[in-house]
This record gives C-alpha cells, sequence and structure tokens, in this order.
C-alpha cells in the first residue's frame, strides 16, 4: 500500500522509503564523568540555526551513547570522510565503548567531547534542548567550537544500506572550489 489515509504508515514501509535519503556520515560522541568515551555512527544530523550556532541529533534510546550524551549534556559531531569508512562500520558494530576509538588521532576542544582529528569538520556542542520523539531522542546543542580538516573535501555519505561518496556535477554560482 503506498498512503494509508487516516493512518501512519508501517516501520518497514517507512524505512523502504527513508533508504532512498542519502546521509552524511557523522560520529557523535561524549564522555562519562569518569571520562570513559563514547560514540556512534550517525547520519542523523542537521543544521538548525546558525545564529546562535545549533545543531541537532537524533539519537536511539536503546544506544549506550544516549545515557552517555544526556548525562554530560555534551557532544561532538564529527563529519567523516571517505577514507574513515572502517570507523563508521566500527563505530556501528558489535566494538563497544573506549575499543572504538583504537587506531585513530582524536583531540578535544572546549567540552571534552572526543574530537577526530581526521575529519572533514568537528562540531563541539552544548546540550540546550531535548526532545523525545518514538525510540529517539532529539538533542539540540549549541556549538561552541569547530574544527576544520584539512584534508581533501571527499564526505562520506550512507544510502541504501551502502557507504559511497558524493560527486559533484555544477558548482553553485560564486562557489570557490572548481569543478
Ligand atoms: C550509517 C549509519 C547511520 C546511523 N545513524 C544513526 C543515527 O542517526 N541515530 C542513531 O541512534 N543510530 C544510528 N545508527 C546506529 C548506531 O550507530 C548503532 O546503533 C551504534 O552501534 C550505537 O552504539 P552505542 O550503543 O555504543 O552507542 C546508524 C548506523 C549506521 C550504520
Amino acid at each position: 500500500m503506498q498512503a494509508v489515509s487516516g493512518g501512519t504508515i508501517d516501520p518497514a514501509s517507512f524505512k523502504a522509503g527513508m533508504r532512498h535519503l542519502a546521509g552524511g556520515v557523522c560520529i557523535v560522541t561524549s564522555l562519562t564523568s569518569a571520562g570513559l568515551r563514547a560514540g556512534m555512527t550517525a547520519t542523523a544530523v542537521c543544521a538548525v540555526s546558525a545564529e546562535p550556532p545549533v545543531l541537532l541529533i537524533c539519537v536511539h534510546r536503546d544506544t549506550r551513547s544516549h545515557g552517555v550524551i544526556g548525562e554530560a549534556g555534551v557532544f561532538a559531531v564529527n563529519v567523516l570522510g571517505m577514507a574513515d569508512q572502517e570507523l563508521a562500520q566500527r563505530f556501528a558494530g558489535t566494538m563497544a565503548g573506549e575499543e572504538r576509538f583504537d587506531d585513530a588521532r582524536w583531540t578535544q576542544l572546549l567540552t571534552g567531547a572526543p574530537v577526530l582529528e581526521t575529519a572533514l569538520a568537528s562540531f563541539d556542542c552544548r546540550i540546550v534542548q531535548a526532545v523525545e520523539v518514538g525510540t529517539h531522542r532529539i538533542f539540540l546543542g549549541t556549538v561552541h567550537a569547530v574544527r576544520l580538516g584539512r584534508g581533501p573535501h571527499r564526505p562520506l555519505l550512507y544510502a541504501n544500506r551502502r557507504y559511497g561518496g558524493f560527486s559533484a556535477s555544477f558548482a553553485m554560482p560564486g562557489s570557490e572550489e572548481e569543478l
């Protein structure tokens, strides 16, 4: 069935549709009061406002990261490039906790949330609002620091259960980059 009048669609139909929406892949991180790092792969990341700078992340309430982020009140969003595809898989896989952070270089900005040195960009945030919606909680964070990577701009995307790259076909007028 394509549409149900008056009701909502079933979860499987919702997921089948959403699979077509390509998302930029990020690793969202935070840390416990004991200083232990937590992080997970996330595509549900969205810019909300530039003045003041606010972004949102949407986190399943069953994840370990959910509890850590909520308690810490801070998180970092690390925007991944193609070169970090393995990290994306690791931060969504069975390996848990601190182990996920092995074999990559991490630093921190203001809040202490882990910032990936090879990320295309990292945003260091403090939570200003949280809204529970179904299985997830939306955390809205004000951005207190940003770190821009120095590597090539090759963002990692995810769609239809696959990772892939972005190929530009049209440059917006005024864009500094040549295609
Ligand atoms: C490409 C991709 C994107 C994902 N995006 C999200 C997301 O936006 N929100 C979320 O709650 N889980 C998302 N997940 C699932 C989490 O990464 C996964 O459940 C993770 O293992 C949770 O880790 P944790 O329980 O250690 O916090 C995504 C997984 C993949 C592979």
